[in-house]
């Protein structure tokens, strides 16, 4: 496994180089990341993961200065599963300029769910994933369903672009007691990872009438009850018509974001 930290370089290597599986990330990886890599390596693909703290995608700082780093445990992660580059990029040398102009339009999720509460979160992903899509020219890349509207938003980008890039879509891996892995579960303690395997659990029984009902405050203070300090939203969205809906289908998902102990956590289902 080679360790590549500059984009010269990681450009240089992969020169001439075919049949490309790239992982983007932010490190702290978890059994999540490692499925992706499972796959790219069961493609036979030369596989890369990127470890990047991308700040341009996060709109609160302090959220940003927390982001769990477990770098060395993350080397080691890569080097079992027989990943063949990791690319560690400094700030500069994603961002190179000193002040960053994005002029990224996103065309869902405006003014809604990730879109609403986080907002320039996903210009930062786009430019970010722009960026780091220039320096390893990749055959294809691998995206967790956890991150589902981050995954639409790539998806509809390369689109845009016309980029030959085949995005491969990859199932959410849950804990034993149902949350999705997810770095930031790193931030929580135990009574706080039980709190949201039960929020997780209940909400999927009721998936339906979460569903249907146009006021789902019952369900928010459902969330609340169970422990949580705050739910930014627990929305319906069919996958094909790529809209909000209240009929449950087989591309109906919920979505939700909420806080436990002022860890933001988000999840589909
Ligand atoms: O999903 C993530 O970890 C990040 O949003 C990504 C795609 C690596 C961009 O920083």
């Amino acid at each position: 496994m080679k360790i590549i930290k500059t984009a010269n370089k990681i450009t240089t290597e992969l020169t001439n180089k075919k049949n490309i599986g790239f992982i983007p990330t932010m490190g702290c990886l978890h059994d999540g990341h490692v499925s992706l890599i499972r796959k790219s390596k069961k493609k036979k693909l030369l596989t890369i993961v990127s470890i990047f703290v991308n700040p341009l995608q996060f709109n609160n700082k302090k959220d940003f200065k927390k982001y769990p780093k477990t770098i060395s445990t993350d080397l080691r992660i890569c080097k079992k599963n027989k990943v063949d580059y990791v690319y560690l990029p400094q700030e500069n040398d994603i961002y190179p300029e000193k002040k960053i102009v994005t002029k990224n339009k996103i065309h869902f999720f405006k003014n809604y769910m990730e879109g609403k509460f986080r907002p320039g979160h996903f210009e930062g992903v786009i430019e970010v994933v722009k960026r780091l899509l220039s320096h390893i020219k990749t055959t294809y890349l691998f995206l967790g369903k956890k991150d589902y509207q981050q995954l639409i938003i790539i998806k509809k980008y390369l689109e845009s672009i016309k980029s030959k890039i085949k995005v491969v879509p990859c199932d959410t891996i849950r804990a034993k007691n149902g949350i999705a892995l997810s770095s930031r579960n790193k931030l929580l303690d135990q009574k706080s990872l039980n709190t949201a395997g039960k929020i997780i659990n209940f909400l999927k029984k009721n998936k339906n009438q979460i569903i249907k009902s146009n006021r789902n405050i019952f369900f928010i203070n459902k969330i609340k009850e169970f422990g949580a300090n705050k739910v930014d939203y627990l929305s319906a969205f069919n996958l094909k018509q790529l809209k909000k809906t209240n009929k449950p289908s087989v591309n109906t998902r919920v979505f939700l974001a909420y806080y436990i102990n002022g860890v933001r956590l988000i999840d589909n289902f």
